[in-house]
């Protein structure tokens, strides 16, 4: 199959790579020169473990290519892809449609032959129609159908996403588009990973269902972690305990400093809106989304306790400031909302990321950047666990209290117990639930 791959952001660039490993040849677009040059040197603009060694691998192959030339990408390609970005559009929280229309038509003026048009970008149901209707307008009389094709990648972990899928979601009424799609994702459906097709409207549903119904299960847990706290529960056990029956699962139920990344905070902002919009008001995602915000304000006030009530002239170590570890996004993480509130309260804040620097540096100003934790908790007053990074997981506790000023801990992904801070000589530990 040929394949054209339009946006190299995140989701288009790891699709892009992987499409290519199951041997299509694979064209990804972008209409940023600086990124095409890039690529085409073999540099990868984001971080996702993986991805340069598969990226390299294709290109050597002869498989995969970049271009800012959509036009030559689209000529005689099987399916076209979409997958340049929705923002969450200023003032009303809608997902921003341009990129994704202008793209529509742009390939529409480039078909050349049958090919589907499929998005993989997040868009609101009923988008996809409205691109079929673009593509109609703009080129009359050309052979094309469309499929929506959502995507379920982690970052962190978007290559074993994709190449060993819960289930990929095609959906399209089209034969004609089924058999392309079909063929496209041959190599999973061989290794017996399931594929589910329906209409257009079910698959862009399903994308905002299963991410909201995420968010909203991360979010259950943080309210029952707050609960836990007053009444005296721990949080991770309650956890284990839920998600030892088999319907509810244990994945998605770490108490945490609240959801955050490219995809949680906008999808339910947009799903939210779609509810509205319909007159079918999403009442639980609405109130995920407010619960969510609270829960990311309320790690400031655990912080604010172990400082005895204020962070003035205190120094603060924060461990790990990216949404999640693995990445080095930073996009809707709480660190955007706790670390600022720190540094504006008067503390001195020192911040260690494996790979938040190059992002964080802009979005965290009066901070400084540290490589090591111990040197970043040396004299300090507090140290704040924020993102889960594996570097941090097996700490020398003891060394780190040791040189503390006050040895103090906000461990706000429960990577550690309170028997463990006491044993290594911590004076206060704050869990999230526990
Ligand atoms: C998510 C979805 O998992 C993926 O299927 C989708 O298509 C894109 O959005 P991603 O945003 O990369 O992926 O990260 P994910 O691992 O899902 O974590 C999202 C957020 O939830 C992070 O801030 C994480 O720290 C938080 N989280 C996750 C918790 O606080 N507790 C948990 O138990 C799980």
């Amino acid at each position: 199959m040929k394949i054209a791959m339009i946006g190299t952001g995140y989701v288009g660039l790891v699709s892009g790579v992987c499409l290519s490993d199951f041997g299509h040849n694979v064209i990804c677009v972008d209409k940023d020169p600086r990124k095409v040059e890039m690529l085409t040197r073999g540099e990868v603009p984001i971080y996702e473990p993986g991805l340069d060694v598969l990226m390299a691998k294709n290109v050597a192959a002869g498989r995969l290519e970049f271009t800012g030339d959509l036009k030559a990408a689209v000529d005689g390609a099987d399916a076209v892809f979409i997958a340049v970005g929705t923002p969450t559009r200023r003032g009303d929280g809608h997902a921003d449609l341009t990129y994704v229309m202008a793209a529509a038509e742009e390939i529409a003026e480039a078909l050349t032959g049958y090919a589907v048009i499929v998005t993989k970008s997040t868009v609101p149901v009923g988008t996809n129609a409205k691109v079929r209707a673009v593509v109609e307008a703009a080129a009359p009389g050309k052979a094309f159908d469309v499929a929506s094709n959502p995507e379920f990648l982690r970052e962190g972990a978007a290559i074993d996403d994709f190449m060993r899928p819960d289930r990929v979601v095609v959906g399209t009424t089209s034969d004609r588009a089924k058999t392309v799609m079909g063929e496209i994702y041959r190599p999973l459906f061989l290794r017996d990973f399931p594929i589910l097709y329906t209409d257009l409207e079910t698959a862009e549903m399903i994308k905002y269902a299963a991410n909201a119904f995420l968010a909203t299960k991360i979010t259950f847990i943080n309210e029952i972690a707050r609960l836990c706290e007053k009444v005296g529960a721990d949080v991770k056990q309650v956890s284990k305990g839920m998600g030892l029956d088999n319907r509810i699962g244990n994945k998605f139920l770490h108490a945490g400093p609240g959801y955050g990344g490219s995809c949680f905070p906008k999808d339910t902002t947009a799903l939210a809106r779609i509810g509205q919009d319909y007159a079918s008001p999403m009442q639980i995602v609405e109130t995920v989304i407010k619960v969510n915000d609270e829960i990311k304000r309320r790690m400031i006030e655990k912080v604010l306790d172990l400082g005895d009530g204020s962070v003035n002239g205190k120094t603060i170590a924060v461990l790990g400031v990216t949404f999640k570890p693995n990445t080095d996004d930073m996009r809707d993480a709480p660190a955007l909302t706790i670390v600022p509130a720190l540094v504006g309260g008067g503390a001195k804040v020192r911040v260690v990321d494996p790979q938040g620097r190059r992002e964080g540096e802009h979005l965290l100003p009066g901070v400084s950047w540290l490589d090591d934790p111990y040197a970043a908790t040396e004299g300090a007053d507090i140290v704040v666990i924020l993102t889960e990074w594996n570097e941090f997981r097996a700490l020398d506790l003891p060394r780190m209290a040791a040189g503390m000023k006050q040895a103090r801990m906000a461990d706000l992904r429960n990577i550690y117990s309170p028997n463990d801070a006491e044993a290594a000589g911590f004076e206060a530990y704050a869990g999230v639930g526990r």
